[in-house]
């Protein structure tokens, strides 16, 4: 079984995937637990390398360093864990290219074509939150004044990934999960969809 949770930054995806894998190592599944871009694979440490430079890369150039590492990602840790009957549960996919190259204006037939051979998440989870409660999510984690300058622009940037979310959420059939409350109240929702899916 293979899931995929996406939303934007502060969305609580993270936390969500931790928790529903620790909820399903609890009941004696095996579960794997990954996100992308990866942590492990040297791929995904020069995807990090990349977003963080000054010198802008090209969004084609972006999206084709994701789907690198997501090549590794799905050869190297993704599918050898589902050849073994284990859960995959993946913090952010291809659902995220097409969310985030998509607004830097990659065209979608490109990202198919670079994207059309990695296997399909069984479900795919959207945590969704109102960019404003993200922003708040995202200040209290960081400490520091960003200006405020920065903090609307940031806003308006996380309300067009959130809207960009919701509409390919629709197209693909995600799980919309709203994303607001405790931690707790959000896991039971996840929960729930899970099971309303017969998962
Ligand atoms: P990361 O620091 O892991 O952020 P987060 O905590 O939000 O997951 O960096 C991931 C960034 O990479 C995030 O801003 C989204 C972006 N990204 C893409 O633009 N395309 C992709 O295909 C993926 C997987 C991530």
């Amino acid at each position: 079984m293979f899931i995929v949770f996406e939303g934007i930054d502060g969305s609580g995806k993270g936390t969500q995937a931790r928790m529903l894998a620790d909820y399903l190592i609890r009941r004696g599944k095996k579960v794997v637990l990954t996100e992308e871009p990866t942590k492990e694979l040297f791929t995904g440490y020069f995807t990090r390398i990349l977003l963080r430079s000054k010198d802008t890369p090209h969004p084609k150039t972006i999206a084709l360093m994701m789907a690198a590492d997501r090549n590794e990602h799905v050869e190297k840790i993704i599918r050898p864990a589902l050849e073994a009957e284990e859960i995959v549960i993946s913090e952010r996919y291809y659902g995220s290219s097409f969310v985030y190259q998509s607004l830097q204006g990659v065209p979608d037939d490109f990202l198919n074509y670079i994207n059309r051979d990695f296997p399909r998440p069984d479900v795919t989870i959207l945590v969704d939150v109102p960019a404003e409660v993200a922003m708040e999510r995202i200040l209290g984690r960081a400490h520091g004044n960003d200006g405020l300058v920065q903090k609307f622009e940031q806003l308006e940037f996380l309300r067009s990934v959130r809207q960009k979310y919701l509409e390919i959420a629709e197209k693909a059939g995600f799980v919309v999960i709203d994303g607001r409350g405790s931690p707790e109240d959000v896991h039971q929702r996840v929960l729930g969809a899970l099971r309303d899916h017969g998962l």
